[in-house]
């Protein structure tokens, strides 16, 4: 059922992903009616002891950056619309979650439908080590006895192929599939999701978008700070565990895929993890090349990386990636897909840019104005442009590079886009797992660039250093040129000011 009593319980709720995502996204869809005072109630379930006020005044406890949310849930908390009820207990005793199914049991009991439905979501904002005793617990003590369970997990989804292939046979021993919904807060983004519509909805696209067209695709993340004190973290997994062999894959595999048979989300998700398979170039029948090659990786460290305590002095951990992959099918087959991500860089944005072909034949020598080019800015201020030629206005025949842009901000004023965790939230409340990824898409992700990672990690590939606030090693330039992209030269999109 999609309706009836709904209880969504935050495991880890006294730590920095339940403060900082999943409460601000639950308030906010309370906030707009996605979900009614009168159905749900929030359990927060951790192992430090404290009171129900003990942890409304922690989610409320201001953050500068996210100022508007935590007001929201301080409103929300205020005036009691909100229940909430916090339980401690250890992660891997019975103890904890029977009070927790007893808690939310008399919740169900008080609040349940006329049919007597009631569905519950566990939301695991915990590190994956504990993933599988938690489930564990779930499945014991705290299962739904009148409609559904699911449960919501965050990456890291393990380190490679194989601690990735562990922790989902040991989560898939416990639930379904349809049960299991791991989030990609990248394909919770508007942009992202814009994907699918722009490419599949427009005859335009539809000849444009193949290797007779289009010379290269360049998926870009950048951040402006460094690690900020997650160095524990982070030195453990790196920047191709944290935003490539994940956010970027993805996005990619929607920018290459082939048309879904319908909008279901298994069949959108059969077509992404084909992609997939295309990496791997194949010899013959049996024998596949690996799919990325040395000479096409550029890894680079940040200056200063290594002065965060929890980094080891000499770590060889890369703080910036830039990648080829190449799809070894008919409709990509030449076309380099540089994927490239960077901490502590010259600016913060998330980008998609299409480079086309030159004109044949051309007649106005537009090599000189620069290439045509589809851009999709995910973030910060959602836009799409297309860079052309045009002639430069006045009496003179002559050309320019100019665009077509439609930026969200002056095309849909006063519309708020959501938070990606809010949107996602709401897919899980409603059972559409269209957005998350599928054991066999993240198997196959692990499969592409475990073989990369571990000669990283044996230290045969070493990032090469760059100073904060630049654009990373002036080696991952050399290789998008090599890759074959044209920079336009004296052009800049500027987006426009509202
Ligand atoms: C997370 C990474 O998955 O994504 C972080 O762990 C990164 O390192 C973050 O900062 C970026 O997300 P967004 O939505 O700000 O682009």
């Amino acid at each position: 059922p999609e309706t009836g009593c709904l209880s969504i319980i935050v495991l880890g709720a006294s730590g920095d992903l339940a403060k900082k995502k999943t409460f601000p996204a639950l308030f906010n869809l309370y906030r707009q009616r996605f979900i009614q005072s009168n159905e749900f109630h929030i359990f927060g379930y951790a192992r430090t002891e404290m009171s129900d006020d003990d942890l409304r005044s922690r989610i409320r406890r201001p953050i500068p950056a996210l100022g508007f949310s935590i007001f929201l849930c301080y409103i929300c908390l205020q005036s009691g619309l909100v229940q909430m009820k916090y339980t401690s207990g250890s992660y891997d005793t019975e103890e904890g979650f029977r009070l927790l199914d007893k808690q939310i049991s008399e919740h169900e009991e008080a609040k349940s439908s006329a049919d007597g439905s009631c569905r519950r979501l566990f939301y695991l904002a915990l590190p994956p080590s504990v993933y599988p005793v938690v489930c564990k617990m779930i499945k014991l003590c705290c299962m739904n006895k009148c409609g559904w369970t699911r449960i919501v997990v965050e990456k890291p989804f393990g380190k490679d192929l194989e601690s990735a292939e562990k922790l989902s046979s040991q989560i898939g021993e416990l639930f379904g599939e349809h049960q299991i919904y791991r989030i990609d807060h990248y394909l919770g983004k508007e942009m992202v999701q814009n994907l699918l519509v722009l490419r599949f909805a427009n005859r335009l696209f539809v000849p444009l978008w193949n290797r007779d067209n289009i010379d290269n695709v360049q998926i870009v993340f950048r951040e402006d700070f460094g690690i900020e004190g997650r160095g524990g973290y982070f030195d453990e997994y790196g920047i191709i565990r944290d935003i490539v062999q994940n956010h970027l894959l993805q996005v990619l595999c929607l920018v290459a895929m082939e048309k879904p048979v319908s909008l279901d989300s298994e069949h959108i998700r059969d077509e992404k993890v084909k992609v997939h398979f295309f990496f791997m170039e194949m010899q013959n029948l049996n024998q596949s090349v690996e799919p990325i090659k040395d000479e096409e990786v550029v890894l680079g460290q940040y200056h200063g990386y290594r002065d965060d305590s929890k980094v080891p002095d000499h770590s060889n951990t890369p703080t910036f990636a830039s990648i080829i992959l190449r799809i070894h099918n008919e409709r990509w087959e030449g076309v380099p897909f540089i994927l490239k991500a960077g901490k502590a860089l010259s600016s913060k944005k998330a980008d998609i840019r299409v480079q086309f072909k030159d004109v044949p034949g051309d007649i106005f020598n537009c090599e000189k104005q620069g290439r045509n080019e589809f851009v999709m800015r995910l973030q910060p201020s959602e836009a799409m442009y297309m860079k052309l030629a045009v002639k430069q206005p006045g009496l003179e025949m002559s050309t320019v590079q100019s665009e077509l842009d439609l930026s969200y901000k002056q095309r849909y004023h006063g519309v708020t886009i959501p938070d990606a965790y809010e949107r996602l939230l709401l897919d899980t409340i409603h059972g559409d797992q269209q957005h998350f990824v599928r054991r066999d898409e993240l198997k196959a992700a692990w499969d592409i660039f475990t073989p990369l990672l571990h000669r990283i990690d044996i230290g045969e590939l070493k990032p090469i250093s760059y100073q904060q606030g630049s654009r990373g090693p002036a080696e991952a330039d050399e290789l998008l040129l090599r890759a074959g992209y044209i920079r336009t030269h004296g052009y800049r999109w500027i987006p426009p000011a509202l």
